[in-house]
Parts: C-alpha cells; sequence; structure tokens
C-alpha cells in the first residue's frame, strides 16, 4: 500500500495534536520509516533526479512542525549539536549517516562526552528528543529526511567543540542550514 507525503503529515499532525511528546514523536519516527519505504516518495524527493540541496517541502501552518529533505552532493561531519527545544527526526533514503549521540558533563554545561553511536541505513528514522545532543556523518550522495517541530530558523540551538570543550549559541541560522 503506498503511503504519500499528504499521508504522513496527516498522521504526524493528529499524533502531535494528540501526544506532543516523547511516545508521540516516537510515533512520528515510525510514521517517517513508512514514507522512507514509498517508492514513489522516494523518487519524487530523495530520488537520482533530484537537485542537490536542501528543500523544505512542508510546514504545518498550525502546529508548524517542517519536513525537509537533504540532497547532498558531497560528505559532510556536523559539529555536535542540539535543536533548541524542537525534536528532530532523521531519516535514511540513500547511502547512510552515521549518528554520535553527546552528554554533557555533570561540572561544565560545555563539555560534552559521546555516549553512543549508531548508523541509520536506508528506510530507517532516529528520534532526537528536545534538547538530545548529537553529531552526524554521512558520505558523498547520501539523502534523508529530517521532520523537526517547528521551523528551525526561529530556534536558537548549541553548537558543541568537544576537542576544546566548548559551546556557542547559534541564532536564527535559517531554514536548511542546520544539520
Ligand atoms: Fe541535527
Amino acid at each position: 500500500m503506498s503511503y504519500s507525503l499528504d499521508d504522513f503529515c496527516d498522521q504526524t499532525r493528529a499524533i502531535l495534536l494528540q501526544n506532543d511528546d516523547h511516545d508521540g514523536r516516537e510515533s512520528v519516527r515510525q510514521k517517517l520509516e513508512l514514507l522512507l519505504n514509498d517508492p514513489t516518495f522516494c523518487s519524487t524527493y530523495v530520488g537520482p533526479d533530484c537537485d542537490p540541496g536542501v528543500n523544505q517541502i512542508f510546514e504545518d501552518s498550525n502546529l508548524k512542525f517542517c519536513v525537509l529533505t537533504y540532497n547532498m552532493a558531497e560528505s559532510r561531519t556536523s559539529p555536535p549539536h542540539d535543536h533548541g527545544g524542537s525534536w528532530a527526526v532523521y531519516g535514511q533514503a540513500v547511502k547512510y549517516t552515521d549518528m554520535t549521540i553527546w552528554s554533557v558533563a555533570d561540572n561544565d554545561d560545555d563539555k560534552i562526552e559521546p555516549v553512543r553511536r549508531f548508523r541509520l541505513e536506508p528506510g530507517q528514522a532516529g528520534l532526537f528528543d528536545a534538547g538530545e545532543i548529537h553529531s552526524i556523518q554521512y558520505p558523498d550522495n547520501a539523502k534523508f529526511v529530517r521532520v523537526t517541530g517547528v521551523d528551525m530558523s526561529t530556534e536558537s540551538r548549541r553548537v558543541f567543540d568537544p576537542e576544546k570543550g566548548t559551546m556557542r549559541k547559534i541564532e536564527h541560522v535559517g531554514t536548511g542550514n542546520v544539520r
């Protein structure tokens, strides 16, 4: 049975209206996996003919959650970051993304250490709840979808340098630049 972007957005809206908490976001993660296993969605939004770049393909006018596609020509390793007060669900379409989860040291909010690593393969989605710190790494030509609770250009967020043990706050970086 096919599962469209409209199906995903309608079900995400219904889930969040009832349950905008960890359990609800986990349900959204599962729905994103359904979407990533739909051939029509994948060929339209993260297929071989899609132009490289980041595109917002949906923003809910009421709840404000956003769906973005990432068709990335070049590999990238992001610094560890959070998504401000928002949650994020990342779902892989092509190639893979290696995720690292970080935790803040007990005695210093600027210092972090890695606590868990895992790889998202095509068709798999991962939830990063509000305030959770992660970094991502993907190869050339990776393609993925990201859903956030709000437009990230409206959120200030933390970006860490684990080697220096420093943290900086980033304000209003603009949609599509937050990974
Ligand atoms: Fe992120």
